[in-house]
């Protein structure tokens, strides 16, 4: 009986979840609960790239999981586990690694990003990041974890058979190369394992939530994020400090990136016709930032608020969320734990004792 899609998703336990987690990835997964077969984790092994301090690491888990929950992900509809809970993972990690290019590796923006970032070369200067990597000094290494990245995350999606994977815009590069190890391996092997993944967004693009800094996304590492749990004072503190311009000269200019950055998030959280009443006041030059600012703060505190109340909580009954995970733990392991079967043998790794 079961005919459903499989779903699959996750967020590094790196922080606090922002509004770009939110829009790009959490809120799709409360949308699809009901009509997929969802199994959404918490990526710890994937936050060890960056190696982070265990005891933050560990706390890390517990925030995101109660915000998964306190967002409406509901546990008697949904799968939520802990990635380092299901070790079949890691053991596909290593096998899938046999088929995974360096070069391919190495080419993929978010680790020249991050690589580059480690290194302190400046993200404008796009000298050759590989051959810098490779000789760069053992105080600066790059570890390999953060160069196969892409390997875990593909492992992440293809041991749960999974069809659909809700994420944002900057993670499309990985689900390209999900794809293409799954076709490669059901080609090597001569076996139809894997499908190939695509990301989902009700039909929309994927979603790319600006930060209020002027230019670029929100993210944990621009340090520009409104988070889902900031309290009410802090949130509309950050919204009133959003970069904007000087207003506009002359009627019908091009709006400026930092205000349309503004209008980007508003369209997320604001009714329609409220968002092109401003659109409207920066063409006739009328608008006035504050209001608009104002306005955008009520609109995300109306999303917020309600998940920044369930999650003080939900994050105090440690009880209850380390029940939703061992269960979730057990059927994503079943699953998990079938498919790398089926890698084991189709690669020759069987047992005859
Ligand atoms: P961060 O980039 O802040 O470190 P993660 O990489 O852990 O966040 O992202 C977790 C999920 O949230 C992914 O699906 C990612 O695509 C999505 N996401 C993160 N930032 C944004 C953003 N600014 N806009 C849209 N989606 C985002
Ligand atoms: N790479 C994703 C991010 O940074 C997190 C992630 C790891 C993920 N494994 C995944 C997302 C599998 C979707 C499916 O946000």
């Amino acid at each position: 009986m079961n005919e459903k899609e499989i779903v699959l998703s996750g967020i590094r336990a790196t922080g606090n979840l922002h509004l770009g987690n939110y829009y790009g990835a959490l809120r799709n997964f409360v949308k699809m609960q009901d009509d997929y077969d969802c199994l959404y984790f918490i990526a710890d092994l994937h936050a060890l790239t960056t190696n982070p301090d265990p005891a933050a690491l560990h706390e890390n888990v517990k925030n995101i999981l109660a915000e998964y929950l306190a967002a409406g992900v509901d546990p008697d509809k949904a799968n939520i586990f802990v990635q380092s809970d299901v070790p079949e993972i890691s053991e596909m990690y290593l096998l899938l690694n046999m088929h995974v290019g360096i070069g391919e590796l190495l080419r993929t923006t978010s680790f020249k990003d991050k690589a580059r970032k480690q290194l302190g070369i400046s993200s404008n200067d796009d000298k050759d990041i590989e051959s810098q990597v490779i000789g760069s000094e053992s105080n600066k290494r790059v570890n390999a974890g953060l160069l196969t990245y892409p390997t875990l995350m593909a492992v992440d999606i293809l041991i749960q058979k999974a069809h659909k994977v809700p994420v944002g815009k900057d993670q499309e590069q990985h689900l390209e190369l999900t794809r293409r190890f799954a076709r490669r391996f059901n080609s090597f092997y001569n076996v139809d394992i894997f499908p190939e993944p695509e990301n989902f967004n009700f039909g929309h693009n994927a979603v790319k939530v600006p930060g209020l800094d002027g230019s670029g996304k929100m993210g944990k590492s621009e340090g520009n994020c409104i988070y889902l749990v900031d309290e009410e004072k802090v949130l509309r503190k950050k919204v009133m400090r959003a970069v904007t311009d000087e207003g506009p000269k002359e009627p019908g200019q091009p709006i400026s990136e930092p205000v349309q950055n503004l209008l980007t998030l508003m369209e997320l959280t604001t009714a329609p016709e409220i968002v092109q009443s401003y659109r409207d006041a920066y063409a006739d030059c009328s608008i006035r930032y504050g209001d608009m600012k104002k306005q955008l703060a009520e609109d995300i505190l109306k999303v917020t608020t309600p998940i920044r109340e369930r999650y003080k909580e939900i994050r105090a009954d440690e009880a209850y969320i380390g029940k939703v995970v061992r269960q979730g733990a057990e059927r994503a392991r079943e699953r998990a734990s079938k498919t790398l079967e089926e890698v084991r043998k189709a690669m020759g790794i069987i047992r005859f004792y």
